[in-house]
């Protein structure tokens, strides 16, 4: 049967994609970034999965305000990754794994949780930075990549509650799939950072360092964060931290904490980072 080895939470910004493209990743402002995901990088290649269920937002690029899915599942059989405005990142295609991807569909959907079927996407910065810092320069990714968006963009998202038992569901679904598979969940997005209005550029260091102790330790207690504590907190885009919920919720109740590294900042955002080895 299918199982899940690993959680993964990763911070995404645009501009740490660039950094990385245009070979700036040893600049004085990058090093210590890039630096945290070293050992990551490491980790993965030793502990490398056969599918990533990725847990990610689109910025208006495959969606638009036309067409908002609260939830939404890439059964495909590959990815484009997207032109944002300066043409596509210079990154592998990603290669969907469209027959787990039906399975969880068709099991979460029996579930009670109602998900956006997408056969045909293409995946922006939510998707490829994540990718960029766990896996570092490839020809190809290293295993096929389910891609799981989450409206955080347009009000109302989810609450952090739904997306916790999402995160069940998901992990009933992975675990009930026939093919004896190493899936690795990773929740993407957040930390703290607001790109707009007065408040823009705040950063919450203290706070997010807090969520990140909670979510290993007490995610249940976590989850009933209702969405104003992320918005007051750790800014408009903050709340993009409900993804990191559905991660955790797959994962058994205790865990078991490979690597936590927390930077600030990049471009406008607090990055941070978890490998949790999964209990179950
Ligand atoms: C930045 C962060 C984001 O989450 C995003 O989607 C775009 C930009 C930033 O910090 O620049
Ligand atoms: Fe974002």
């Amino acid at each position: 049967m299918a199982h899940i080895s690993a959680g993964i939470a990763c911070s995404h910004v645009p501009a740490i994609g660039a950094a990385w493209d245009l070979g700036k990743a040893g600049d004085d402002y990058w090093k210590p970034l890039f630096e945290g995901f070293e050992f990551t990088k490491q980790w993965e290649k030793a502990n490398k999965p056969d599918v990533v269920f990725l847990v990610y937002n689109d910025h208006a690029t495959a969606f638009s305000l036309e067409l908002i899915p609260t939830f939404a599942i890439g059964c495909g059989e590959s990815f484009q990754p997207a032109d944002e405005g300066w043409g596509a990142r210079p990154v592998p295609v990603v290669e969907g794994a469209p027959e787990l991807a039906a399975h969880i569909a068709q099991s979460v959907i029996e579930d009670e949780f109602d998900l956006t079927i997408v056969n045909k996407m293409d995946v922006d910065h939510g998707l490829t930075v994540p990718l960029s810092l766990m896996f570092g320069k490839v020809d190809q990714w290293p295993c096929k990549i389910i891609p799981f968006a989450v409206n955080v963009v347009q009000y109302p998202p989810p609450s952090g509650k739904r997306c916790y038992h999402l995160g069940k569901a998901i992990a009933r679904a992975i675990k009930s799939f026939p093919e004896d598979l190493n899936v690795q969940i990773w929740g993407t997005g957040g930390m703290s950072h607001q790109l707009q209005g007065p408040r823009a550029g705040l950063i919450n260091r203290e706070w997010d360092n807090e969520f990140l102790d909670r979510l290993i330790e007490n995610p249940e207690d976590l989850s009933k964060m209702p969405h104003i504590e992320y918005v007051r907190e750790a800014g408009s885009e903050g709340v993009e931290l409900v993804m990191w919920l559905i991660m955790r919720g797959a994962l058994s109740a205790q865990v078991e904490l490979v690597h936590r590294f927390y930077h600030v900042p990049a471009s406008n955002t607090a990055v941070g980072h978890l490998i949790l080895k999964n209990r179950d």
